[in-house]
C-alpha cells in the first residue's frame, strides 16, 4: 500500500470493528472519512451525527438518518481523520475548516477513533502543518495580532467561511512542543472559537495505514 488513496481506504477498512449494529456514530469529516462513509451502506446504523454540513450531506445521500447531537447523549464512538498525529495520539485537525464541529462531536463521544495514512505522523505537530484557528469575523484581526505576539504567522484563509459563519487563521510557526498548553492558550485569546490541536480531546485509537498494514494504536 504505497499508494496515500490506498492507506485511507484501509485505515476506513479497519474503522469498521468499531461500529456497532444499531448505533448512533459519530462521522468526522474528510477524504479519509468519505473512504468510511463509502462502507457505512453495508452496517445497519441508528443514526449518525455529522461533525459538518458537507457529511451530513453525504451520509444523507446514503440514506443515514441525521440526529442532532443534542437529542443523541454521548455518542459511544466517534471517527475522524486527522492532519497530523504525534506518538501521544495528540492531533491538528481543521484542514478542511470543520474543527469545531469535529471537537465538540469528539468531545461528547466515549471514544475517539483517528484514521490516518503515515504521511500524517510527526514527531512534534505544526512544524509542516499549521494549526487552523477559527476565529468570530470581527476579532480576526485583534487575534492576528495576539498570535504574531507569540511568535506566529497567522494566514487569513481567503474565501472560506465555516459551518458557524467564522473565518480560519492558518498559524504557522506556533511552538507546539507541549500541545494542551498550547490549546489551552489559543483558547483564552477573546475571539478565538476553537482551535485545531486536539490534546484536551486526542484519540483514543489510532488506525495507522502504512505500506506494511494498518497498525492500531491505544492510549
Ligand atoms: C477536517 O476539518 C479535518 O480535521 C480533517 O479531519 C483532516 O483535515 C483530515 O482530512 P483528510 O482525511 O482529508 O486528510
Amino acid at each position: 500500500m504505497s499508494d496515500q488513496h490506498a492507506q485511507k481506504q484501509a485505515a476506513a477498512k479497519a474503522a469498521l470493528q468499531y461500529i456497532e449494529e444499531d448505533m448512533i456514530l459519530g462521522v468526522g469529516t474528510g477524504s479519509t472519512v468519505n473512504c468510511l462513509i463509502e462502507l457505512l451502506p453495508t452496517i445497519r446504523l441508528a443514526g449518525a451525527v455529522a461533525s459538518s454540513q458537507v457529511t451530513e450531506d453525504k451520509l444523507r445521500a446514503l440514506g443515514i438518518d441525521i440526529i442532532d447531537l443534542n437529542f443523541a447523549g454521548t455518542l459511544d464512538v466517534y471517527i475522524d481523520g486527522a492532519d497530523e498525529v504525534n506518538a501521544n495520539l495528540q492531533l491538528i485537525k481543521g484542514g478542511g475548516g470543520a474543527l469545531t464541529r469535529e471537537k465538540i462531536v469528539a468531545a461528547a463521544s466515549k471514544k475517539f477513533i483517528c484514521m490516518v495514512d503515515d504521511s500524517k505522523s510527526v514527531e512534534i505537530l505544526g512544524r509542516q502543518f499549521p494549526v487552523p484557528i477559527e476565529v468570530l469575523p470581527q476579532a480576526r484581526s485583534y487575534v492576528a495580532r495576539q498570535l504574531v505576539q507569540m511568535g506566529a504567522e497567522p494566514v487569513y484563509r481567503e474565501d472560506f467561511v465555516t459551518d458557524y459563519g467564522n473565518v480560519i487563521l492558518d498559524t504557522y510557526d506556533l511552538d507546539v512542543s507541549d500541545p494542551s498548553a498550547l490549546e489551552q492558550q489559543l483558547n483564552n485569546i477573546v475571539g478565538v472559537v476553537c482551535n485545531g490541536i486536539f490534546a484536551a480531546n486526542q484519540a483514543d485509537v489510532l488506525l495507522k495505514a502504512s505500506s506494511n498494514g494498518v497498525q492500531v494504536l491505544t492510549r
